[in-house]
């Protein structure tokens, strides 16, 4: 009788133990978000200056990777489509992600039908008219990227300063974030 009662404690400190660490997970993932976030000045074009990720998938393709436009416009449901086009096998190629609100201003989500699966876009910090930090987290798969865009081609030292330095303080290694090289094609206002 007192093996079984031991036990049946043991079980619900472990399952007050198990709840306990899924809340401290839930609390290291989350990142701080850009206060007072207005969704209007986020439109329109930006570059993906930088990029971390410590997906194999990333791994892999990071050296041959070069920066893309991505043009943010507002979709019907209040939440945003990001057009972006880059260069793939010597071709522009167009793709747009639509991402919904969640309800916290500068939260998204979104769900890929190419994956089946769905991250947490977050804008971080952003100043409208030079840089924005964005988090993406998958939602039901293991996947972290911190991206860097920026309104211009050519990002200032201290704002890839800034990228870095956060990338590290989210656990990305150096190693996993790059800074991605301009290229002549792809890039022009074409839309
Ligand atoms: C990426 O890092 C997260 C923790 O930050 C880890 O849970 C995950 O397994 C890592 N993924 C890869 C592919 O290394
Ligand atoms: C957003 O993108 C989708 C898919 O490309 C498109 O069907 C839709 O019309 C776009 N919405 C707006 C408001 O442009």
């Amino acid at each position: 009788m007192a093996s079984i009662r031991s036990l049946w404690t043991g079980l619900v400190v472990l399952g007050v133990l198990g709840v306990l660490g899924v809340l401290q997970m839930g609390a290291q993932a989350q990142v701080s978000m850009q206060p007072d976030f207005q969704q209007d000045k986020f439109m329109g074009r930006w570059f993906s200056a930088g990029l971390a990720s410590n997906s194999s998938w990333f791994r892999e393709k990071k050296a041959t990777m070069s920066m893309c436009s991505t043009v943010v416009a507002p979709s019907a449901d209040g939440g945003l489509n990001l057009t972006s086009t880059f260069l793939r096998k010597d071709q522009c190629e167009t793709r747009t992600m639509q991402l919904q609100p969640t309800g916290t201003p500068g939260s998204y989500s979104y769900h890929s039908p190419r994956w089946g699966r769905t991250s947490l876009i977050s804008v971080v910090e952003i100043n409208y008219d030079e840089y924005a930090l964005v988090d993406t987290k998958g939602v039901d798969h293991d996947f972290r990227m911190a991206t860097l865009y920026s309104r211009t081609q050519t990002p200032r030292a201290e704002l890839k300063e800034k990228f870095s330095t956060f990338c590290e303080a989210q656990g990305f290694t150096e190693d996993t974030i790059v800074f991605l090289p301009q290229t002549d094609k792809c890039l022009k206002e074409e839309e």
